[in-house]
């Protein structure tokens, strides 16, 4: 048993998420990053590597790619090789390098979405297609209509963020097929973030890496996966592409250059430790966080003025706060004492998104918070 409960005082450190409202009596619900301790088998893993007191410039074992390989098999069933792994420093990078290396000259992708979905090819003088997700069956979706309607022939790139951040939805295997022919179809390259894809909370989901569906969506497909989100090591900076094609894999590794270095020394070693021995933390946590979203799903259905779809991952709940009519319901929680992400940003200025990978107690007073401020309307 992991005691998740554990408060664990940031306001330390100078992280983020804390450091955003220090000094004022707010409590943040915003950067996707948890409150919690990462699993003691990735913190014994940094003191051991610590001791050892050297750290120049290090190679990545074969332990390491077997960790990544052994993961990806176990969780989901994806069987890799050791030559399609790229390593970078983070996936927004990634991103980044997937949009440059890209020959089209626009890229699509969803809205609302995290930022850097528009950002990236904004960096790389891209047109964006940004096509709005929709309401299906009390889930945000693809629409594919709307996709058939706004793609171009310049367009070679789409941008998938699965699951989804922000709604949470996990795309099924119907719908990764159906989103799989769309592109083999318009002959675009599939740059899938799935960066939250361990942390699934309904138990009857499943994630899918697209890549994993067929040869030919593989030899089409960057995948984008870390350990950052899943076991709260964001900080040590350690991801990977998976990139099957030797072609796409060639062109993306020149992008980066020499300009993105590789993942450091102790990314690694959190990296490897995670992989190899978090298996059992990640259940806990994954239980934890569902109790955490059914009290938020409770929260919502007490206010008939908020509105969530039915959510299946992440930690972070994207709330409709549209019916409020408030000018920004960001700004409106704030004045109660609680900062979430405002949902402008992500495309939609009349949602907020809350981060709901915290103690269950700092939580509770979120929530309580957020009750004052709609009991004020
Ligand atoms: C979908 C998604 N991609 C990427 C990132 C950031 O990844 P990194 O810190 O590895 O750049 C986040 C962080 O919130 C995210 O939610």
């Amino acid at each position: 048993m992991f005691n998740f409960d554990e408060i664990v005082d940031r306001t330390k450190t100078p992280c983020e998420k804390w450091n955003k409202y220090k000094g004022t009596d707010v409590i943040p619900a915003w950067v996707a990053d948890m409150d919690f301790k990462s699993p003691p088998c990735v913190i014994e893993a940094l003191q051991k590597r610590v001791n050892e007191g050297v750290f120049g410039y290090t190679d990545i074992d074969d332990e390491t790619y077997d960790a990544i390989i052994a993961f990806l098999k176990r969780h989901y069933y994806w069987e890799i090789k050791k030559e399609w792994l790229v390593f970078t420093h983070g996936v927004v990078s990634s991103m980044n390098i997937a949009c440059l290396a890209n020959e089209g000259e626009s890229v699509m992708t969803t809205t609302p979405i995290y930022p850097h979905f528009i950002k990236a090819p904004k960096h790389a003088n891209k047109e964006v297609l940004a096509i709005r997700m929709k309401e299906e069956n009390n889930r945000w979706v693809l629409d594919f209509q709307a996709m058939e309607k706004a793609i171009k022939p310049t367009c070679k790139l789409f941008m998938l963020c699965n699951p989804y951040n922000p709604a949470g939805t996990v795309f099924s295997k119907a719908e990764l097929e159906q989103l799989g022919a769309f592109c083999l179809k318009h002959d675009l390259t599939i740059c899938s973030d799935e960066i939250h894809a361990d942390l699934l909370l309904n138990p009857e989901a499943k994630h899918i890496p697209i890549a994993s569906l067929s040869e030919s969506l593989a030899q089409k497909s960057i995948t984008l996966m870390a350990p950052s989100k899943t076991f709260n090591i964001a900080g040590l900076q350690a991801s990977f592409a998976i990139i099957p094609n030797a072609d796409l894999r060639k062109s993306f590794k020149k992008t980066m250059g020499s300009m993105v270095g590789g993942i450091n020394l102790l990314g690694i070693t959190a990296l490897k430790a995670a992989y190899l021995e978090g298996d059992a933390w990640l259940s806990e946590l994954r239980l934890y966080l569902a109790e955490n979203l059914k009290m938020v799903q409770a929260f919502v259905a007490h206010n008939t003025k908020l509105k969530l779809l039915d959510q299946e991952a992440t930690f972070l709940a994207w709330i409709d706060a549209s019916a409020l009519h408030v000018e920004s319901p960001y700004e409106f929680f704030l004045q109660y004492g609680v900062g979430l992400s405002d949902g402008e940003p992500f495309g939609d200025k009349n949602f907020v998104r809350l981060n709901f990978g915290t103690q269950k107690s700092v939580l509770e007073a979120i929530l309580n918070r957020m009750q004052k401020a709609m009991n004020s309307l």
